[in-house]
């Protein structure tokens, strides 16, 4: 029974007893028991009004407790953040508002806990993205390529430190700046641009990417030095295929560049050299063979010719496979402890006949070295013959070429100088000269050459045996090549 029905009962029982208790004390009144019936009559009228204050206290503090009850289980469901049930004791009225309150809680929990999930998937898939974002960005900053990543609107989102290097900006200061504003460089900025539009107009479909990918060569003059790169422009799709961005990679294909020129001048030079002193020999024998020579003196002179030739043929393909050799790692190296200085002493022997010949002083400023080299004979022998022959062919009858030994003990290293009074080389041919083929212009009348000795030396004192080969030189006053070695540890 409900405490709504419960109060009517009592109330109906109570009306009763009062109009009981009024009746009889009407009726003792007219039958003449005055004084008497009267007080009875006031005591039952105030029974009745006890009773009911009493009952309706008892219903008050039934009513008060559940309320009560409802309002800490809420207080405390805010507190520990945990929606529960309510729980209340009876079946009256408040019970009723627990039913709906108790669904109502059971939905709203329900909800937090799949927003809970929700935003725990959220959480993962955010730092998944995280993760995958910084490991993007650290393969872009470990590439030695310059890589430029720009959004749909092009703005730069991401550049390496190459890039920075390459275009000269910074990309802390110029993130989510438009490029235009960013990189000078206005065909770049045309590329990254086209390749976003163009991306755009594409249809949608796995055709696209590939059709949005393209390479184009391009010149960087960098202080001065023009620099050539394949650039790979491709678009950044969305999984719906909608273009979000560009990726532009730079790589530098200069030395690529030079390389494949220097072998197509290499073939082209070897070919040319290689003819001229066949041609020449060709003609003689042809004069020869047609019986055009009569006299003993100019055939003879004509043997002698074509014997020069040949030696001049013989000592160009022995330069070159030394050269194609040392560079393609197949020559054999003998390395040995060696004394510079008896290296040294042993070209003085062989170079002094020619300088005689053209009354060349040669100065022997040769020293004992008592630190050692590690070091193949046989070519450091053909690197030192060679400076000493251009210092002899290079200079003018009566001049002087010195060659000297040292030691520099703080940088560990021995050295064998040869400097000469002859002709020099100028500024301008001077970082030439270690090119194969290359010979100074004015040079080729003094004496004969293939233009391949430097090219070699160097190769065999730095690729070699880790040394370095100096030159100082004047036009019209003459060279110093010094070649400078490790001491052997
Ligand atoms: N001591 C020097 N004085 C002046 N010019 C020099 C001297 N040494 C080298 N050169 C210049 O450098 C050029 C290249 O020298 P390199 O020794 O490579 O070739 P080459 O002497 O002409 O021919 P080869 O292959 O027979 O040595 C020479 O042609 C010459 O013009
Ligand atoms: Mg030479």
């Amino acid at each position: 029974m409900t405490t709504a029905k419960k109060v009517g009962l009592a109330s109906v029982v109570l009306v009763s007893l009062g109009a009981s208790a009024a009746y009889y004390s009407a009726t003792m009144a007219l039958r003449g028991y005055e004084v008497h019936t009267r007080t009875l009559g006031y005591l039952v009228l105030g029974l009745v009004a006890a009773l009911t204050s009493l009952i309706l206290i008892i219903f008050w503090r039934n009513v008060h407790r559940t309320v009560n009850s409802i309002v800490s289980q809420l207080d405390r469901m805010a507190q520990q953040r945990e929606f529960g049930l309510i729980m209340t004791e009876g079946d009256d009225e408040l019970t009723l508002i627990t039913q709906p309150l108790n669904r109502f809680l059971t939905v709203v929990k329900e909800e937090i806990a799949r927003l809970q999930a929700e935003n725990r998937e959220a959480q993962i898939q955010s730092r998944i993205a995280e993760a995958e974002k910084r490991h993007t960005e650290a393969i872009v900053f470990s590439i030695s390529d310059a890589v430029i990543v720009t959004n749909r609107f092009d703005e730069i989102i991401l550049a390496n430190e190459a890039a920075e290097k390459l275009l000269g900006f910074s990309f802390a200061h110029s993130i989510r700046k438009n490029i235009d504003h960013v990189i000078d460089d206005g065909r770049l900025v045309r590329l990254i641009r086209e390749t976003r539009s163009s991306g755009q107009s594409q249809p949608i479909g796995a055709a696209r990417s590939r059709l949005t990918r393209r390479i184009v060569e391009h010149s960087i003059d960098k202080k001065g030095q023009p620099k050539t790169f394949n650039v790979t422009l491709s678009c950044v799709m969305t999984p719906e295929g909608k273009v979000s961005g560009v990726v532009a990679v730079l790589h530098d294909i200069t030395r690529e560049k030079e390389i494949s020129q220097m072998k197509t001048e290499f073939v082209s030079n070897v070919s040319h050299e290689l003819r001229t002193p066949l041609s020449s020999i060709k003609a003689y024998i042809e004069m020869l063979l047609d019986g055009e020579v009569e006299d003993e003196k100019t055939r003879k002179e004509f043997y002698e010719i074509i014997a020069n030739e040949t030696e001049r043929l013989n000592r160009l393909i022995e330069n070159i496979l030394n050269i194609s050799r040392i560079e393609s790692g197949v020559m054999r190296i003998v390395r040995e402890p060696l004394n510079l200085a008896e290296v040294a002493k042993r070209v003085i022997e062989v170079i002094s006949p020619q300088a005689k010949a053209k009354n060349i002083t040669i100065i022997d400023r040769v020293v004992p070295l008592y630190h050692p080299i590690e070091a193949d004979r046989d070519m450091i022998y053909q690197a030192i013959l060679n400076l000493a022959s251009n210092a002899v062919k290079y200079t003018p009858n009566g001049g002087t070429v010195t060659i000297s030994t040292g030691v520099d003990e703080r940088r560990n290293m021995v050295n064998c100088e040869v400097s000469d009074t002859g002709v020099g080389i100028s500024s301008e041919d001077l970082p030439r000269i270690f090119d194969k083929f290359y010979r100074v212009k004015g040079h080729t009348k003094l004496a004969k050459g293939t233009g391949l000795g430097l090219a070699l030396t160097k190769q065999i004192v730095e690729s070699v045996h880790n040394g370095k080969l100096y030159v100082t030189s004047e036009a019209g006053k003459g060279s110093t090549f010094t070649i400078e070695l490790p001491i052997m540890r």
